[in-house]
């Protein structure tokens, strides 16, 4: 059967421009191409999942604007349960200024209707997170608000997830209560404030994700990702390789992909080979959301490419 995902999180809708060269302050350039797609680290992964199979519920808000209601629409088309995402009046929805340069990308991100999301919004959705098998979860809405739905995914025994992103300082007793947590590199030394390693191998990795209370699940762009056991042995899920049009979303889809595997209890290494194929298939297609593959799409990338390994 297929299992039940809350996402919480912020819908955003991106606005993406592409330039061969970045302003300096005070300079004009033409740009390439511009683009206006739906977005935001919750509806993103909300997205991701219900590709994968999942049945997705989506809890957040928006603004009583144009880009709210196409954000609205884009959730029910993909599949996404949106009653628990209201319309917030006279505030405006999130968005995402990006600029994509040689590869690189900038984003600025406006949170508007996101900061709506508060403690007592989430309280109301009680009765969803506790019916949830996993709930999934990021750090584009308020903090306190991330907290009370950890707190209420405890209280029911439901796995919760959390993608520290944007990253910030997480205290260990905060940390204990998350069943996984995703940070990529740089995110997992702002989140545990540990020290940048300058030649990272499999030792320092292996002293850094096993230190927090919890599981920590480390991506590494290009490179895959790293996980500690519980006997605190790193293993690593290789990454892919393929033709990179735009990586805006694939830490989205790894999360997703991660959280349907282990949602339907599927065993670790498994979960991060699928997350680790689908978050290299996102970066294909330009746009957070185009790349994200189906659950067949998926199975077939991952029968072909181990097929022609041999
Ligand atoms: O993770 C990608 C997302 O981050 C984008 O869609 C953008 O909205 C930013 O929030
Ligand atoms: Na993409």
């Amino acid at each position: 059967s297929q299992p039940r995902i809350t996402v919480i999180g912020s819908l955003n809708m991106d606005l993406v421009t592409v330039t061969s060269n970045m302003p300096n302050a005070g300079e004009t350039v033409h740009g390439e191409r511009f683009a206006t797609t739906c977005g935001g680290k919750g509806a993103n992964q909300a997205v991701a999942c219900a590709r994968l199979g999942a049945q997705v519920t989506m809890i957040g808000c928006v603004g009583d604007d144009a880009f709210g209601t196409m954000m609205l629409n884009n959730l029910r088309n993909e599949g996404v349960n949106t009653d628990g995402i209201r319309i917030i009046p006279n505030q405006t929805s999130g968005i995402a200024a990006i600029t994509i340069a040689d590869g690189d990308n900038r984003i600025i991100i406006v949170a508007g209707a996101n900061e709506e999301v508060t403690p007592a919004y989430i309280q109301e959705y009680e009765s969803i997170i506790a019916q949830s098998d996993l709930v999934l979860t990021q750090l584009e809405i308020p903090q306190d608000a991330v907290e009370r739905a950890v707190a209420i995914a405890n209280q029911h025994q439901v796995p919760i997830m959390l993608n520290p992103a944007p990253a910030i300082h997480l205290d260990e007793s905060f940390l204990a209560q998350l069943s996984w947590i995703t940070p990529n590199e740089h995110e997992l030394d702002i989140v545990t404030g540990s020290q940048p390693i300058s030649t990272p191998d499999d030792a320092s990795w292996q002293e850094k994700l096993s230190k927090a209370p919890t599981r920590i699940i480390m991506t590494k762009g290009a490179d895959g990702a790293y996980w500690a056991d519980e006997s605190g042995h790193i293993h690593h899920s290789a990454g892919h390789k393929v033709t990179v049009v735009d990586t805006t979303g694939a830490g989205d889809t790894f999360n997703a992909a991660l959280a349907v595997a282990l949602a339907e209890q599927r065993s670790l290494p498994e979960a991060m080979q699928w997350a680790t194929a689908a978050g290299a298939m996102s970066v294909t297609k330009f746009g957070a959301q185009a790349g994200m593959p189906s659950r067949e799409q998926l199975n077939n990338w991952i029968l072909q490419s181990s097929t022609k390994k041999c």
